[in-house]
């Protein structure tokens, strides 16, 4: 990697809240030389969360229990060095696109692209250099509904293989309703491709304090992509129903997942794109998540088309997370809202183009409340 790494330098912390808070991270510079600084937002309520403006990574978010207790739940690492290394984009935001893109090629207007594969024969994520691996100009606004975040990025014509300029901006803001809330904005100068994401792991019971199968999950979908040896959508959307697939109504997300299914069997656990109930892009309920030592509930809204929930099936303990914490294998769940993965390569999906003078627009929002 390219950047100048300087230790032991530290950067201008803003806090948003109340709170200023020190912190062990250290400020690096890529050629852009963008600061690199620990963010704090927090709400009225004591959400509290940590931004870094590399990959615009989610670093803590601190939430009240059942007895307003607070705790960390999402999983996350203490310094940026760590962040460098690490492989399973832990807060990050995702783009250009999020997951897979089938060998990595598309067409799109005749022209064929090429994007550098990084997950096994395919492009994961947005490849190596995707957002969660670059520097994002930052700035913080206190408003009326609560303390924000805004990140800007240029991805330039040809970077990481996408064609055209694309700008980006995400918003995060804590409201004191306890949402986090992300809105996405995006344009571009050259006709692409863009679908944004984030890649929060949460545990509701706290980061690094067992597995989430015991986790409560419903899914708002009747229909989900089965995928092929190397997880790229068959193409087929597949009911739900009698399957293992089925969050319909709620239930705990180790009910089904050791069965013996073999969509169960390549994602090692569920690692799938489920298709939203949804006749609109307006924001609607995708996901409610729950815990019941901790009380925490979690909602997703969503204005996007699907949820790829990944149950944390990759992670090994080789990951050691804040304060030297391992992260077990399915430590953590991931919701993460996106148009289907592949859609560059499947005609019937919904598309994901973008082009010259159309605004790229999508929010999610993480609501916490205590189960009633
Ligand atoms: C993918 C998983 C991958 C994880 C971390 C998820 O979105 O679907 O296959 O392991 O991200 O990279």
């Amino acid at each position: 990697m390219k950047w100048a790494l300087f230790t032991f330098m530290f950067g201008t912390l803003i806090s948003c809240g109340r709170e200023k808070k020190e912190t062990n991270f250290t400020v690096l510079q890529d050629n852009s030389s963008i600061p690199l600084t620990l963010y704090s937002l927090q709400n009225t309520s004591n959400l509290k969360m940590t931004v870094t403006n590399f990959g615009g990574r989610i670093v803590s978010l601190w939430v009240p229990d059942k007895d307003g207790k607070l705790d960390d739940i999402v999983l996350g690492y203490d310094s940026l060095e760590e962040y460098l290394l690490d492989n399973s984009y832990f807060g990050s935001l995702i783009g250009r696109y999020a997951n897979r893109v089938a060998k990595g090629k598309f067409l799109l207007e005749g022209k064929e692209f090429q994007l550098p594969v990084n997950n096994g024969v395919n492009t994961l994520h947005g490849g190596p250099k995707g957002f969660h691996n670059v520097f994002w100009e930052a700035k913080t606004v206190s408003t009326e509904t609560g303390s924000r975040l805004e990140l800007n990025y240029l991805s330039k014509d040809g970077e990481a293989g996408f064609p055209g300029n694309l700008s980006v901006k995400v918003v995060y803001t804590l409201t004191d309703l306890n949402e986090l809330v992300i809105d996405y904005e995006a344009i571009t100068d050259q006709i692409t491709i863009v679908n944004l994401t984030d890649h929060s792991y949460f545990n509701l019971n706290g980061e690094g304090r067992g597995d989430i199968l015991n986790h409560q999950l419903m899914l708002n979908a009747n229909l989900y992509c089965p995928i092929d040896d190397t997880s790229i959508p068959t193409g087929e959307f597949r009911p739900v129903i009698g399957t293992p697939f089925d969050f319909l109504k709620p239930h705990s997300i180790d009910e089904f997942i050791d069965q013996l299914d073999p969509q169960l069997k390549i994602g090692k656990g569920y690692d799938h794109n489920w298709v939203l109930n949804k006749d609109s892009n307006e924001l609607s309920l995708a996901a409610r998540v729950s815990e019941s030592a901790s009380g925490r509930v979690m909602e997703l809204w969503t204005t996007d088309i699907g949820v790829q929930f990944y149950s944390g099936n990759f992670l090994d303990g080789s990951n050691k997370g804040k304060v030297g914490k391992p992260y077990n294998f399915r430590s953590a769940i991931c919701l993460e809202t996106q148009h289907f993965p592949d859609t560059p390569n499947k005609e019937h999906f919904p598309p994901v183009v973008l082009r010259p003078g159309e605004i790229y627009k999508k929010s999610t929002v993480y609501k916490f409340s205590i189960i009633k």
